[in-house]
């Protein structure tokens, strides 16, 4: 489903002394299907801006359009139940609202609270365990057994129960090592490839921006400070950093070689493979001036 946010401003507490502005004039699309990152300094808006995305916060003006929903300051509680199933969220650390007995009884609760039967959903939540690599023998264990990883794997596998059109992932791999971290990402960006998922990343991890994301959205105080491909948005790195955000390490890493050696490069390297394509190409140029 597309997403089109227009002009959305949110205030906490509105109209009482601890009225805070969160969000200022948003106006952004999240194409269906797309992979984009948001990233931003801690209070800068993004969880805020999530919790309008899946219905838990209403704009204070502004709308929404979600597919063919349209959400405004008046849109009713009613019509957000509605919309709620088709946006899954994996909230930070998810595995610490795990509640069952068993991992089953974690997963079918989602399917079944929409109407499924007991047994559609038992299968269902034994499909998407696979999904998160665990498999069925998992069903039956009690979720306090797992390790954190697994924890967090069979949280995830509650969302993915529902079949979102939509994910939404605050920082989903904080606190995993680097591998889990890896195989969560590489996970949604199957699913965002192979379903069209339209994934919504919160991280802090710039390469991750880089390794997955097609969009990035960059939030500063509550509002858009730039937005773009990886590629447009890194390249203005003089003004994340002046915001004081991270870039790839390849990006300063490229910005030193171009400052104190001036090195050329056609493009700026996001990666490592595309830095080293280019040095390779450099110094072959170089080796074939001097044999000639
Ligand atoms: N429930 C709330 N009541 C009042 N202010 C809030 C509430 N939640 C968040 N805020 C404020 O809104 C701003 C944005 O917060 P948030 O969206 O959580 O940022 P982020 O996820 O980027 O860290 C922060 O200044 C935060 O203090
Ligand atoms: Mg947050």
């Amino acid at each position: 489903m597309d997403i089109q946010l227009k002009n959305i401003n949110y205030k906490y507490n509105e109209g009482t002394p601890l009225e805070y502005q969160a969000l200022h004039d948003i106006t952004y699309n999240f194409p269906k299907g797309s992979f984009t990152a948001i990233v931003g300094h801690t209070g800068s808006g993004k969880s805020t801006l999530t919790k309008l995305l899946n219905g838990l916060l209403i704009p204070s003006s502004g709308n929404l359009r979600m597919g063919n929903r349209t959400i405004t300051p008046h849109t009713s509680e009613r019509d957000l139940k509605l919309l709620r199933k088709k946006i899954g969220t994996v909230m930070q650390f998810p595995e610490m609202q795990l509640f069952g007995q068993t991992v089953a009884e974690d997963i079918v609760f989602g399917p079944m609270n929409y109407g499924s039967s007991y047994n559609d959903a038992l299968e269902i939540a034994a499909e998407k365990l696979n999904t998160v690599g665990l498999d069925s023998s998992y069903l039956e264990q009690s979720p306090f057994d797992l390790s954190g990883g697994q924890q967090r794997r069979v949280a995830i596998a509650g969302v993915l129960a529902l079949e979102p059109e939509v994910l939404i992932l605050d920082e989903p791999t904080i606190g995993l090592d680097p591998h889990g971290q890896q195989t969560i990402l590489t996970l949604f960006k199957e699913m965002n490839q192979t379903l069209d998922t339209t994934i919504i990343l919160i991280t802090h991890q710039m390469e991750d921006v880089v390794k997955y994301a097609d969009n990035v959205l960059v939030l500063n105080e509550g509002k858009i400070l730039t937005q773009g491909t990886p590629q447009e948005v890194f390249e203005q790195d003089h003004l994340l950093q002046k915001a004081g955000l991270d870039v790839p390490v390849i990006v300063s890493l490229a910005r030193e070689m171009e400052a104190k050696y001036n090195f050329k490069f056609t493009s700026l390297p996001l990666s490592i493979e595309a830095l080293t394509e280019q040095m390779a190409h450099y110094l072959l140029e170089v080796a074939d001036e001097q044999n000639n």
